[in-house]
């Protein structure tokens, strides 16, 4: 497989049930025997400085994930201007590792970064091992100041609360939908809420990312992915590693 095709400028690469397969099979693939996310360190300044950001703020994600998202983000996005939606930031190292990029980049889109910041919701006591109150040191102030101190303010949004609280306001506000959902807060009934209250505003091929369904410690997620994205929405993985990442709509197969 070509290692260049990754940053090959005419995604999609190979189109097959709906998805990217081709763009699945050379990010997956590079990132887990190949050590991309290595040579995107030594050979990508954006990439450096994006990784930097994450690591001041602290991220839960590996190399890889960030990677991944990375590459999605500066080269498979089919509109550069569609803004990205986290739900579940944490002390914020995925969402300003998102939004170093796009400003590097140039880009207009931003970060909308979803959170309580005090801590999961109430969770469904069967399908989620996480409780209510997990992650609620995430150091919020610092956040903000993190964003302030490096000219970030044009490309995050913190949006702080429930996601059935705040997401209706946000989608209702902004006329640019969101092109990339990064969805990493673990739990059963919040990844459906998000997912399913987002659809009617994702544009052509947008990207859904899930960190959390592959992990032994979030059947829930894995639970949400099926019961929603695979069984009713009838949909085929683009990706399955580092994370899973779906498309919708889905892609007009060639
Ligand atoms: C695993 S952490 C996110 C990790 C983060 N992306 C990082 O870079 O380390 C999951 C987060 O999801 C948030 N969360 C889960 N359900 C939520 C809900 N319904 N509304 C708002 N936040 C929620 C929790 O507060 C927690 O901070």
């Amino acid at each position: 497989m070509d290692k260049s095709l990754y940053h090959a400028s005419s995604y999609p690469l190979r189109v097959s049930n709906g998805r990217d397969i081709g763009a699945g099979h050379t990010r997956g693939c590079w990132l887990e025997f190949s050590g991309l996310a290595t040579t995107l360190t030594q050979d990508d300044p954006i990439f450096v400085e994006a990784m930097h950001a994450a690591s001041a703020r602290g991220t839960l994600l590996s190399a890889n994930k960030l990677a991944n998202l990375y590459l999605i983000l500066r080269y498979a996005m089919p509109d550069s201007r569609a803004h990205i939606f986290e739900f579940g930031s944490y002390m914020g190292g995925s969402a300003v590792f998102m939004a170093t990029a796009l400003k590097l980049l140039k880009r207009e889109a931003r970060v909308f970064a979803f959170d309580t910041f005090e801590g999961m919701p109430e969770t469904d006591p069967v399908r989620d091992l996480h409780r209510a109150g997990d992650f609620a040191d995430s150091k919020f102030d610092g956040l903000v100041q993190y964003i302030a101190d490096n000219d970030l303010r044009t490309h995050i949004t913190l949006v702080k609360g429930r996601f059935d609280e705040t997401l209706p306001g946000i989608l209702a506000q902004e006329q640019q939908g969101p092109g990339l959902l990064h969805i990493d807060c673990d739990i059963y009934e919040p990844i459906k809420y998000v997912i399913r209250t987002c659809l009617p505003r994702l544009g052509a091929g947008s990207h859904i990312v899930l960190d959390d369904p592959l992990h032994g410690s979030c059947l829930g997620a894995f639970d949400a992915v099926q019961e929603l994205l695979i069984r009713e929405l009838d949909l085929t993985a683009e990706q399955a590693y580092p994370h899973l990442v779906f498309r919708y709509p889905s892609l007009p197969d060639a």
